[in-house]
């Protein structure tokens, strides 16, 4: 069984979308967010120990949860990994940040989670994912409030 969290955000929905589109995984998937709109999404909010119950999740898809301070984030991190390794999920996919992001702000985070997976007892797989499109076109695009 895989569980993607943050399934409700941009690219939590890409994933969803891909899996379900993916025959040998369609029925294996549970979606995680903090906001489930429908009976097939479970609340996973990393900053609820309460809804971080992971039994019978055998590969957790971990979408960073950023937008926060960096010892917020790390926490929601370590918070999700932490819940992870107790339920005896066996593998950790996590969406980090290409090497060329290394001079950005909220690259410490991810480095942080890195070194945490890599310090595990999971098995991992670190995606350095580059910038999002998105994302550029938010920062590049003009202010209206000024
Ligand atoms: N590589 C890049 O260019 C880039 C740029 C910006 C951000 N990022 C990172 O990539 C992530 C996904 O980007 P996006 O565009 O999909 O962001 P988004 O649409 O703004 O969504 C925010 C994501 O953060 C999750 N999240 C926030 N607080 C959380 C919490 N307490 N517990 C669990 N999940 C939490 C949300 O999950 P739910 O809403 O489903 O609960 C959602 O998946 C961001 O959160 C950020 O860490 C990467």
């Amino acid at each position: 069984m895989i569980l993607v969290s943050g399934a409700g955000g941009a690219l939590g929905r890409l994933v969803a979308g891909e899996l379900a589109g993916e025959p040998a995984v369609h029925d294996g998937v549970v979606l995680g967010t903090r906001t489930p709109r429908s009976a097939a999404e479970r609340r996973v909010d990393f900053d609820d120990p309460s809804s971080l119950d992971f039994t019978g999740i055998d590969t957790l898809v971990l979408i960073s949860a950023g937008y926060g301070e960096d010892d917020v984030v790390i926490a929601r991190h370590d918070a999700a990994i932490g819940a992870a390794e107790q339920a005896g999920v066996r593998h950790v996919v996590y969406t980090s940040l290409s090497g060329d992001g290394d001079h950005l702000p909220y690259a410490l985070a991810h480095r942080w989670t890195e070194r945490r997976l890599q310090g595990s007892r999971l098995d991992w797989t670190i995606l350095r994912n580059g910038l999002y499109a998105e994302f550029l076109a938010g920062i590049a695009a003009p202010d209206r409030t000024a």
